[in-house]
């Protein structure tokens, strides 16, 4: 078989995530700008592109695939893109899943689970209407909860991401618990990351989960569990809820040491870390020579993997948005 993708550091990078646009029908304030300007669709991978290319990784030992955006569903054509990189369930691959703002789910989840996908990630940061459309700058919260209610329906295992932020959802962190609980959600909470340019100061925003974890424990019994996902969150049961909630905490405990993934975005270019810029640039490998320059890039790939992350609270520690990679 052909190689497996180990880094330099020995890791073996097991998870792709793929970005397969960089657009969005939100404007997340700790994600994005109001005013972004976006790739020209000229510059995307085509969806037989990203396709190729996810098998390569595959090929090379990846079992998880992760579908993300900016928002994955704006892109026209990705529930027969999940059905072909579906197929490889069972073939090399064993998840293969999403992650997404939930707002055109209603229409795409009978899709998504066709294609074999059992499980999302929703990101959702309140449960108030009014806070949604300030946090999101975007009135879809009815269009978030009808989409969640529909991903429920047939039968997929969601979990929902929601960003700590301070002054904005500090006050939720029991209420989104018992909510998620009561749907048979799992939950993440999620350090925010300084990654590109944005309106807000992030130094104000950001809370460490450490203050979030103690809250929860005052209401719930918290018993520390062996649940993996493959993605950085580390998880807790919590008792009186019969509900997982994980911690994913980049800033106040680094996870880059076991880190297993890399991230291709919609235009071809393979990151090999969320907080640093290096990459290779997949598109011009595969184009100029076809599926074998592709594994040399792989290769290439794996000698200039970061050993971790340069996050520090306040200021970018790169230029690219969050929405460029989907997290
Ligand atoms: P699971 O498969 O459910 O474990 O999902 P996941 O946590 O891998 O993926 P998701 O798309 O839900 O991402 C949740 C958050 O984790 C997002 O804010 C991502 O940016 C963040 N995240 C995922 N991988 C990494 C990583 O390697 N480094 C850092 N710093 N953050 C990450
Ligand atoms: N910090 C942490 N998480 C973020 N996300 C988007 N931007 C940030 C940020 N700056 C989250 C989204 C989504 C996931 C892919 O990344 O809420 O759930
Ligand atoms: Fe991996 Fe980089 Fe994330 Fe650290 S920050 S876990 S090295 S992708």
């Amino acid at each position: 078989p052909p190689p497996r993708l180990v880094d330099s550091f020995g890791r073996r990078v097991t998870y792709l995530r793929v970005s397969v646009t960089d657009r969005c029908d939100f404007r997340c304030r700790y994600c994005m700008a109001e005013a972004m300007s976006f790739l020209p669709r000229r510059e995307l991978l085509t969806l037989e592109e990203l396709a190729l290319i996810v098998d390569a990784f595959v090929d090379r030992g990846v079992t998880k695939v992760r579908l993300t955006g900016g928002e994955p569903l704006v892109r026209r054509g990705l529930p027969e893109l999940a059905h072909r990189i579906g197929r490889r369930i069972g073939d090399g691959l064993n998840e293969l899943t999403l992650t997404t703002n939930g707002a055109r789910l209603t229409e795409a989840a009978e899709e998504l689970a066709a294609a074999g996908i059992r499980r999302i990630n929703v990101s959702l940061d309140t449960l108030d209407r009014a806070r949604f459309a300030h946090i999101a700058r975007r009135d879809a919260f009815d269009d978030v909860m009808a989409g969640i209610a529909a991903a429920k329906a047939v039968g997929l295992a969601i979990k929902i991401n929601m960003v700590a932020l301070k002054g904005l959802n500090d006050d939720e962190f029991v209420g989104m618990a018992e909510w998620c609980g009561g749907q048979g959600f799992d939950l993440s909470i999620i350090e925010t990351m300084p990654l590109g340019v944005i309106e807000d100061d992030r130094t104000d925003r950001f809370l460490p989960l450490t203050f979030v974890r103690e809250q929860l424990a005052r209401r719930f019994t918290l018993t520390p569990s062996d649940r993996r996902t493959g993605g950085p969150s580390r998880y807790v049961f919590a008792k009186e809820l019969g509900t997982h909630i994980g911690f994913i905490s980049p800033l106040t405990h680094n996870f880059c040491e076991t880190c297993n993934r890399v991230r291709l975005t919609a235009e071809g270019r393979l990151y090999l870390c969320l907080g640093q810029s290096a990459s290779v640039d997949l598109k011009a490998a595969l184009r100029g020579g076809g599926v074998g320059a592709l594994d040399a890039a792989l290769d290439e790939a794996m000698r200039i993997k970061p050993k971790a992350h340069d996050f520090h609270i306040g200021t970018p520690a790169v230029s690219r948005h969050m929405s460029v990679t989907g997290g």
